[in-house]
Protein backbone atom coordinates (compact mmCIF):
# COMPACT_ATOMS: atom_id res chain seq x y z
CA UNK A 1 0.00 0.00 0.00
CA UNK A 2 1.23 3.51 -0.67
CA UNK A 3 0.21 5.21 2.66
CA UNK A 4 1.27 8.80 1.15
CA UNK A 5 -1.54 7.99 -1.11
CA UNK A 6 -3.71 6.87 0.81
CA UNK A 7 -3.48 9.49 3.64
CA UNK A 8 -4.04 12.47 0.81
CA UNK A 9 -7.04 14.82 2.34
CA UNK A 10 -7.76 12.43 4.96
CA UNK A 11 -9.18 13.60 7.85
CA UNK A 12 -8.70 11.72 11.40
CA UNK A 13 -9.81 11.48 14.65
CA UNK A 14 -6.86 12.12 17.43
CA UNK A 15 -6.23 9.37 20.04
CA UNK A 16 -7.49 10.84 23.10
CA UNK A 17 -7.23 8.81 26.70
CA UNK A 18 -10.39 8.43 28.45
CA UNK A 19 -12.04 9.59 25.39
CA UNK A 20 -11.88 7.85 22.52
CA UNK A 21 -12.88 5.20 23.13
CA UNK A 22 -14.82 2.17 20.95
CA UNK A 23 -18.06 3.73 20.98
CA UNK A 24 -17.45 7.25 20.38
CA UNK A 25 -14.47 6.14 17.12
CA UNK A 26 -17.34 4.80 15.61
CA UNK A 27 -19.70 7.48 15.77
CA UNK A 28 -16.63 9.59 14.48
CA UNK A 29 -16.58 7.12 11.90
CA UNK A 30 -19.85 7.18 10.98
CA UNK A 31 -19.52 10.67 10.54
CA UNK A 32 -16.61 10.50 8.09
CA UNK A 33 -13.63 10.27 10.44
CA UNK A 34 -11.22 8.30 7.84
CA UNK A 35 -9.09 7.18 10.36
CA UNK A 36 -9.42 6.15 14.27
CA UNK A 37 -6.77 5.64 16.89
CA UNK A 38 -7.44 3.93 20.15
CA UNK A 39 -6.44 5.48 23.28
CA UNK A 40 -2.59 5.01 23.88
CA UNK A 41 -2.29 2.16 25.44
CA UNK A 42 0.83 0.68 27.58
CA UNK A 43 2.89 -1.56 26.15
CA UNK A 44 4.55 -2.78 29.75
CA UNK A 45 1.36 -2.91 31.03
CA UNK A 46 -0.23 -5.11 28.07
CA UNK A 47 3.19 -6.96 28.50
CA UNK A 48 1.71 -7.72 31.86
CA UNK A 49 -1.60 -8.87 30.50
CA UNK A 50 -3.32 -6.04 32.20
CA UNK A 51 -7.00 -7.32 31.51
CA UNK A 52 -8.36 -2.94 31.50
CA UNK A 53 -5.33 -2.18 28.99
CA UNK A 54 -5.83 -5.32 26.29
CA UNK A 55 -9.76 -4.08 26.05
CA UNK A 56 -8.38 -0.67 24.98
CA UNK A 57 -7.64 -2.67 21.57
CA UNK A 58 -10.94 -3.57 21.51
CA UNK A 59 -11.97 -2.34 17.79
CA UNK A 60 -15.69 -1.98 16.40
CA UNK A 61 -16.14 -3.55 12.95
CA UNK A 62 -16.86 -0.02 11.45
CA UNK A 63 -13.92 1.26 12.15
CA UNK A 64 -11.41 -1.18 10.58
CA UNK A 65 -8.85 -1.18 10.13
CA UNK A 66 -8.18 1.42 12.79
CA UNK A 67 -4.75 2.73 14.44
CA UNK A 68 -3.30 1.47 17.27
CA UNK A 69 -1.37 4.01 19.64
CA UNK A 70 1.55 2.45 21.94
CA UNK A 71 3.33 4.59 24.52
CA UNK A 72 6.23 2.96 26.32
CA UNK A 73 10.60 3.95 26.95
CA UNK A 74 11.54 0.55 26.28
CA UNK A 75 12.28 -0.33 22.62
CA UNK A 76 11.58 -4.06 22.89
CA UNK A 77 9.16 -4.18 25.09
CA UNK A 78 7.22 -1.93 22.31
CA UNK A 79 8.21 -4.15 19.63
CA UNK A 80 7.07 -7.23 21.32
CA UNK A 81 3.82 -5.67 21.77
CA UNK A 82 3.30 -4.45 18.41
CA UNK A 83 4.60 -7.70 16.92
CA UNK A 84 1.73 -9.43 19.46
CA UNK A 85 -0.95 -7.00 18.62
CA UNK A 86 -0.11 -7.43 14.66
CA UNK A 87 -0.60 -10.69 15.14
CA UNK A 88 -3.82 -11.55 17.31
CA UNK A 89 -5.46 -8.57 15.52
CA UNK A 90 -4.06 -9.24 11.86
CA UNK A 91 -6.73 -7.13 9.34
CA UNK A 92 -8.31 -5.17 12.31
CA UNK A 93 -5.08 -2.56 12.23
CA UNK A 94 -4.15 0.12 9.75
CA UNK A 95 -1.02 1.10 11.64
CA UNK A 96 0.98 0.94 14.44
CA UNK A 97 1.50 4.44 16.28
CA UNK A 98 3.88 5.56 18.88
CA UNK A 99 3.31 8.17 21.85
CA UNK A 100 6.31 10.58 21.59
CA UNK A 101 3.71 13.87 22.92
CA UNK A 102 2.43 12.89 25.84
CA UNK A 103 3.14 15.22 28.18
CA UNK A 104 1.66 14.04 31.65
CA UNK A 105 4.27 13.64 34.40
CA UNK A 106 3.70 9.78 35.49
CA UNK A 107 4.59 9.17 31.71
CA UNK A 108 7.16 11.78 30.81
CA UNK A 109 8.81 10.70 34.18
CA UNK A 110 9.13 7.50 32.89
CA UNK A 111 10.96 8.37 29.97
CA UNK A 112 7.75 7.90 28.00
CA UNK A 113 5.71 9.88 25.53
CA UNK A 114 6.64 13.15 25.00
CA UNK A 115 10.23 12.64 26.98
CA UNK A 116 11.09 10.71 23.80
CA UNK A 117 11.75 13.97 21.98
CA UNK A 118 14.46 14.62 24.56
CA UNK A 119 15.98 11.30 23.75
CA UNK A 120 16.27 11.49 19.87
CA UNK A 121 18.55 8.25 19.90
CA UNK A 122 16.60 6.20 22.20
CA UNK A 123 13.30 7.27 19.74
CA UNK A 124 14.91 6.34 16.78
CA UNK A 125 16.09 2.80 18.23
CA UNK A 126 12.62 2.33 19.46
CA UNK A 127 10.87 3.11 15.66
CA UNK A 128 13.63 0.82 14.64
CA UNK A 129 13.00 -1.76 16.46
CA UNK A 130 8.83 -1.46 16.02
CA UNK A 131 9.37 -1.37 12.04
CA UNK A 132 11.50 -4.48 12.41
CA UNK A 133 9.02 -6.49 14.28
CA UNK A 134 5.88 -5.36 11.93
CA UNK A 135 4.85 -5.52 8.33
CA UNK A 136 2.35 -2.54 9.30
CA UNK A 137 3.11 1.01 8.74
CA UNK A 138 4.69 2.28 11.83
CA UNK A 139 3.77 6.07 12.33
CA UNK A 140 5.16 8.37 15.46
CA UNK A 141 2.63 11.12 16.96
CA UNK A 142 4.86 14.10 18.62
CA UNK A 143 4.53 17.56 19.03
CA UNK A 144 6.72 21.04 18.56
CA UNK A 145 9.48 20.09 20.97
CA UNK A 146 9.98 19.57 24.67
CA UNK A 147 9.98 22.84 25.89
CA UNK A 148 10.34 26.70 24.42
CA UNK A 149 14.01 26.48 24.23
CA UNK A 150 14.30 22.84 22.60
CA UNK A 151 12.03 23.46 19.81
CA UNK A 152 13.34 19.99 17.72
CA UNK A 153 10.26 18.85 15.78
CA UNK A 154 11.85 19.29 12.03
CA UNK A 155 14.72 17.65 13.21
CA UNK A 156 13.42 14.57 15.61
CA UNK A 157 10.68 13.94 12.69
CA UNK A 158 13.35 13.74 10.25
CA UNK A 159 15.36 10.99 12.55
CA UNK A 160 12.17 9.04 12.71
CA UNK A 161 11.84 8.87 9.47
CA UNK A 162 15.19 8.18 8.80
CA UNK A 163 15.08 5.06 11.31
CA UNK A 164 11.26 3.46 9.19
CA UNK A 165 8.62 5.73 10.10
CA UNK A 166 5.78 5.79 7.41
CA UNK A 167 4.31 8.83 8.57
CA UNK A 168 4.58 11.47 11.30
CA UNK A 169 1.62 13.78 13.20
CA UNK A 170 2.82 17.05 14.72
CA UNK A 171 0.80 18.51 17.60
CA UNK A 172 1.67 22.24 17.52
CA UNK A 173 2.50 22.64 21.35
CA UNK A 174 5.56 21.83 23.28
CA UNK A 175 4.93 19.69 26.20
CA UNK A 176 5.48 22.63 28.27
CA UNK A 177 2.33 23.93 26.67
CA UNK A 178 0.22 20.78 27.17
CA UNK A 179 -2.97 21.91 25.72
CA UNK A 180 -2.87 25.54 26.69
CA UNK A 181 -2.35 28.69 24.00
CA UNK A 182 -2.61 28.31 20.11
CA UNK A 183 -1.24 25.43 18.42
CA UNK A 184 2.12 26.28 15.96
CA UNK A 185 0.78 25.67 12.32
CA UNK A 186 4.37 27.36 10.96
CA UNK A 187 6.05 24.06 12.53
CA UNK A 188 3.80 21.83 11.47
CA UNK A 189 4.52 23.32 7.68
CA UNK A 190 8.05 23.04 8.29
CA UNK A 191 8.11 19.67 9.07
CA UNK A 192 6.23 18.89 6.18
CA UNK A 193 8.46 20.84 3.82
CA UNK A 194 11.14 18.52 5.41
CA UNK A 195 10.03 14.94 5.12
CA UNK A 196 8.65 12.58 2.20
CA UNK A 197 6.99 10.84 4.19
CA UNK A 198 3.15 12.03 4.96
CA UNK A 199 2.92 14.32 7.73
CA UNK A 200 0.12 15.06 9.39
CA UNK A 201 -1.09 18.59 11.28
CA UNK A 202 -2.76 18.17 14.45
CA UNK A 203 -3.96 21.58 16.98
CA UNK A 204 -7.15 23.75 17.29
CA UNK A 205 -9.08 22.25 14.04
CA UNK A 206 -12.27 23.30 16.11
CA UNK A 207 -14.54 23.82 12.97
CA UNK A 208 -14.38 22.97 9.28
CA UNK A 209 -12.73 25.64 8.63
CA UNK A 210 -9.80 25.51 10.61
CA UNK A 211 -9.30 21.80 8.82
CA UNK A 212 -9.53 23.35 5.31
CA UNK A 213 -7.50 26.17 6.38
CA UNK A 214 -4.64 23.50 8.25
CA UNK A 215 -4.44 21.79 4.52
CA UNK A 216 -3.92 25.20 3.21
CA UNK A 217 -1.57 27.14 5.26
CA UNK A 218 0.98 23.74 6.03
CA UNK A 219 0.17 21.20 3.08
CA UNK A 220 0.09 18.69 5.29
CA UNK A 221 -1.44 15.48 3.42
CA UNK A 222 -4.01 14.92 6.34
CA UNK A 223 -5.25 16.50 9.21
CA UNK A 224 -6.11 14.90 12.62
CA UNK A 225 -9.12 16.89 15.10
CA UNK A 226 -9.26 15.96 18.88
CA UNK A 227 -10.57 18.40 21.29
CA UNK A 228 -13.04 19.64 18.55
CA UNK A 229 -14.55 16.24 18.61
CA UNK A 230 -15.69 16.53 22.28
CA UNK A 231 -19.20 16.07 21.90
CA UNK A 232 -19.24 17.08 18.44
CA UNK A 233 -18.25 13.81 16.10
CA UNK A 234 -20.22 15.76 13.87
CA UNK A 235 -17.19 17.63 13.02
CA UNK A 236 -16.22 15.06 10.90
CA UNK A 237 -19.02 15.54 8.42
CA UNK A 238 -18.72 19.25 8.26
CA UNK A 239 -14.97 18.98 7.14
CA UNK A 240 -15.60 16.65 4.75
CA UNK A 241 -18.69 18.78 3.46
CA UNK A 242 -16.44 21.60 2.75
CA UNK A 243 -13.49 19.60 1.41
CA UNK A 244 -15.80 18.74 -1.09
CA UNK A 245 -18.42 21.03 -2.05
CA UNK A 246 -16.90 24.37 -0.91
CA UNK A 247 -19.87 25.22 1.45
CA UNK A 248 -20.67 24.88 4.69
CA UNK A 249 -23.34 22.50 5.96
CA UNK A 250 -25.78 23.57 9.03
CA UNK A 251 -24.78 22.32 12.34
CA UNK A 252 -26.97 19.66 13.79
CA UNK A 253 -29.60 20.90 15.65
CA UNK A 254 -30.64 19.90 19.35
CA UNK A 255 -32.54 16.59 18.07
CA UNK A 256 -29.83 15.22 16.71
CA UNK A 257 -27.55 16.08 19.33
CA UNK A 258 -29.23 14.22 21.68
CA UNK A 259 -30.29 11.14 19.34
CA UNK A 260 -26.52 11.04 18.73
CA UNK A 261 -25.60 10.96 22.03
CA UNK A 262 -28.26 8.26 23.08
CA UNK A 263 -26.80 6.24 20.32
CA UNK A 264 -23.05 6.77 21.98
CA UNK A 265 -24.83 6.15 25.37
CA UNK A 266 -26.06 2.44 24.60
CA UNK A 267 -23.64 1.65 22.81
CA UNK A 268 -21.05 3.04 25.45
CA UNK A 269 -23.06 0.65 28.20
CA UNK A 270 -23.38 -2.40 25.70
CA UNK A 271 -19.73 -2.45 25.94
CA UNK A 272 -18.63 -1.55 29.26
CA UNK A 273 -21.46 -2.77 31.39
CA UNK A 274 -23.58 0.28 32.75
CA UNK A 275 -22.07 1.18 35.98
CA UNK A 276 -18.91 1.71 34.30
CA UNK A 277 -20.16 3.53 31.09
CA UNK A 278 -22.49 5.99 32.89
CA UNK A 279 -19.45 7.13 35.29
CA UNK A 280 -18.07 7.79 31.66
CA UNK A 281 -20.76 9.18 30.07
CA UNK A 282 -21.57 12.36 31.87
CA UNK A 283 -18.75 14.00 30.79
CA UNK A 284 -19.52 13.33 27.42
CA UNK A 285 -23.29 14.18 27.87
CA UNK A 286 -22.05 17.99 29.37
CA UNK A 287 -19.40 18.06 25.87
CA UNK A 288 -22.99 17.65 23.82
CA UNK A 289 -24.91 19.75 25.24
CA UNK A 290 -22.46 22.32 25.04
CA UNK A 291 -24.49 25.88 23.31
CA UNK A 292 -27.69 24.33 23.69
CA UNK A 293 -30.19 26.36 25.62
CA UNK A 294 -30.66 25.93 29.11
CA UNK A 295 -27.44 24.06 28.79
CA UNK A 296 -26.50 25.21 32.45
CA UNK A 297 -29.30 23.59 34.11
CA UNK A 298 -28.98 20.29 32.06
CA UNK A 299 -25.64 19.84 32.68
CA UNK A 300 -26.20 19.91 36.05
CA UNK A 301 -28.66 16.84 35.83
CA UNK A 302 -26.46 15.50 33.33
CA UNK A 303 -23.51 15.01 35.58
CA UNK A 304 -25.07 13.11 38.30
CA UNK A 305 -27.07 10.46 36.01
CA UNK A 306 -26.70 7.10 37.69
CA UNK A 307 -27.97 4.49 34.86
CA UNK A 308 -28.98 5.31 31.19
CA UNK A 309 -32.64 5.39 31.71
CA UNK A 310 -31.91 8.88 33.54
CA UNK A 311 -29.97 9.99 30.81
CA UNK A 312 -31.96 9.12 28.04
CA UNK A 313 -35.03 11.18 29.94
CA UNK A 314 -32.64 13.92 30.39
CA UNK A 315 -31.43 13.81 26.31
CA UNK A 316 -35.31 13.05 25.57
CA UNK A 317 -36.66 16.42 28.03
CA UNK A 318 -34.17 18.28 25.86
CA UNK A 319 -35.89 17.02 22.36
CA UNK A 320 -38.88 18.39 23.46
CA UNK A 321 -38.06 21.16 24.88
CA UNK A 322 -35.97 22.16 21.70
CA UNK A 323 -39.32 21.29 19.79
CA UNK A 324 -41.66 23.64 21.72
CA UNK A 325 -39.06 26.84 21.35
CA UNK A 326 -39.10 26.19 17.80
CA UNK A 327 -42.85 25.71 17.56
CA UNK A 328 -42.99 29.28 19.81
CA UNK A 329 -40.57 30.78 17.70
C1 LIG B 1 -8.39 14.29 27.07
C2 LIG B 1 -7.26 14.15 26.10
C3 LIG B 1 -6.60 12.92 25.99
C4 LIG B 1 -5.53 12.78 25.10
N1 LIG B 1 -4.94 11.54 24.97
C5 LIG B 1 -4.00 11.35 24.01
C6 LIG B 1 -3.47 10.05 23.74
O1 LIG B 1 -3.86 9.03 24.35
N2 LIG B 1 -2.51 9.93 22.77
C7 LIG B 1 -2.07 11.02 22.07
O2 LIG B 1 -1.21 10.88 21.21
N3 LIG B 1 -2.56 12.25 22.29
C8 LIG B 1 -3.52 12.42 23.23
N4 LIG B 1 -4.07 13.67 23.39
C9 LIG B 1 -3.65 14.78 22.51
C10 LIG B 1 -4.53 14.89 21.27
O3 LIG B 1 -4.45 13.72 20.48
C11 LIG B 1 -4.10 16.10 20.41
O4 LIG B 1 -2.77 15.92 20.01
C12 LIG B 1 -4.21 17.42 21.16
O5 LIG B 1 -5.40 17.50 21.92
C13 LIG B 1 -4.13 18.62 20.20
O6 LIG B 1 -5.21 18.65 19.31
P1 LIG B 1 -6.47 19.68 19.53
O7 LIG B 1 -5.89 21.05 19.69
O8 LIG B 1 -7.28 19.48 18.30
O9 LIG B 1 -7.17 19.23 20.77
C14 LIG B 1 -5.10 13.85 24.30
C15 LIG B 1 -5.77 15.08 24.42
C16 LIG B 1 -6.84 15.24 25.29
C17 LIG B 1 -7.54 16.56 25.37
Amino acid sequence: MDLKQAMQGKVLLAPMAGVTDRAFRGICKSMGADLTYTEMVSAKALQFKNIKTKRLLDIGEIEKPAGVQLFGSEPDVVADMAAMIAESYAGDIFLIDINMGCPAPKIVNNGEGCALMKNPALAARMVRRVKDSVSLPVTVKIRKGFSTDTVNAVDFAKTCADSGADMVTVHGRTREQYYSGKADWEIIRQVKRALDIPVVGNGDIFSAADAKRMFEETGVDAVMAARGALGNPFLFREIQHLLKTGEAMPEPDAAERMETLMRQAAETVAQKGEKTAVVQLRKHAAWYIKGLRGAKVYREALVRVNSLRELEDIAREIIAESSRSRAEF
